[in-house]
């Protein structure tokens, strides 16, 4: 049989970005060597806040097209201090993310050891969030007008299609079907009589149809806000709109403890094109540089990747030696140890191997 390859696309962008995801590129190869006949290519891209310097643009013209033949995509961030933050998101991560029709975002959350709820007695966490990736509220479709008298309005629409609604509802369906056999979906169709009770409606079908012994709740999304904080365990998976998803993912992983613990993948589950496994963090520019960032978002969303290219053993194997280093107490500094990226990444890689 021929040895299965992989060609992942690595941008490791700015700031932190630059120390997370080297960190996790040792972790793959170690996690890839040890499970032996499998080849992993990195094909390195040095796009990002430099090469708009140099170039007035976050990556080249034909980066989409150059992407387009890898079997994944792996980001650290992008973002510095003095280049809008909307050039930096819309001159890279959003095209990549509608071009490949990454469709579901996936947030999944849980309370890692060594790192602590701001609940109050919450010692265990693990819920997955599935967002709508790229359509619903974040649309271009808007504008500026100027009203007789003076007065200007500013008008921004959302869209919902029936089959962008159905298939983020059907992956959601699945996942839960795999879990705890609940779904829960934001909503907000009293207030938002158009787009979301047509949301409600395409999602109970799907999972009616995808999965029918799930138990699909549907929820307000202001309620659900303060269920996620009140009873964390109620629910386990949950499927949002683009902006809801956002919001409830940013929330969900503070109640993980750290935004340096929380993975994100932008999944194109047909696999008809690359997907996209990124850390939920930025690149934080008020600690890049000093090699003290925490590997672990970077190191999971990795994990993350194995798993969605089929590689379950390795995709484990990084997953359990991040677990495992936490609980031995190494930690960095955002969780009150005295690691650095490097004597983390060095441990997780030795418990790789061991
Ligand atoms: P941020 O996530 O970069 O930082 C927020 C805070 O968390 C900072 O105090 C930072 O030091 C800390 N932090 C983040 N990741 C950490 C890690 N791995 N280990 C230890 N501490 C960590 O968010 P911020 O400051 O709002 O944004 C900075 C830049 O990043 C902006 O330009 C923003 O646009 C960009 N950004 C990019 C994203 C992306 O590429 N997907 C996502 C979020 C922000
Ligand atoms: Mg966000």
């Amino acid at each position: 049989m021929p040895e299965p390859r992989f060609t992942i696309d690595v941008i490791a962008g700015d700031g932190i970005g630059q120390e997370v995801v080297p960190a996790a590129r040792r972790c793959v190869d170690a996690a890839v060597a040890a499970a032996a006949g499998i080849s992993l290519t990195w094909r390195e891209r040095d796009w990002g806040s430099d090469h708009y310097r140099r170039t007035g643009r976050m990556m080249p013209v034909d980066a989409l097209e150059t992407m387009a033949s890898a079997d994944a995509i792996m980001l650290g961030a992008v973002g510095e201090p003095g280049i809008p933050d909307d050039v930096t998101l819309w001159g890279l991560l959003i095209p990549i993310r509608r071009t490949f029709d990454q469709y579901v975002n996936l947030r999944p959350v849980r309370l890692l050891p060594g790192t602590t709820s701001p609940l109050r007695g919450i010692d265990e966490l693990d819920l997955v969030i599935v967002r709508e990736n790229v359509e619903g509220e974040y649309s271009s479709i808007g504008g500026r007008f100027d009203r007789p008298g003076g007065d200007t309005v500013a008008v921004q629409e959302s869209l919902f299609s029936r089959s962008g609604t159905a298939r983020v509802a059907r992956y959601a369906a699945r996942l839960a079907a795999s879990r705890r056999g609940t779904l829960v979906s934001a909503t907000k169709s009293n207030g938002i009589i158009h787009t979301m009770p047509f949301w409600d409606e395409v999602v109970a079908e799907t999972v009616a149809e995808t999965a029918p012994d799930v138990r699909l709740r549907s929820v307000l999304i202001d309620a659900l806000a303060a269920e996620l904080v009140l009873h964390p365990h109620a629910s386990d998976v949950i499927v949002a709109s683009n902006l809801f998803g956002d919001i409830l993912s940013d929330l969900a992983a503070a109640l993980a403890g750290s935004i340096g613990v929380a993975p994100s993948a932008s999944l194109n589950p047909e696999r008809t094109h690359p997907s996209l496994f990124e850390p939920v963090h930025g690149s934080a520019p008020d600690i890049a540089g000093r090699g003290v960032a925490n590997p672990v978002a970077q190191i999971w969303s990795a994990s993350l990747m194995l798993s969605h290219l089929g590689l379950d053993a390795p995709a484990a194997a990084l997953y359990d030696a991040m677990v495992a280093t936490m609980s031995a107490g190494t930690l960095t500094g955002d969780l009150g140890g005295d690691a650095t990226t490097e004597s983390f990444t060095d441990a997780v890689v030795a418990e790789i191997e061991r």
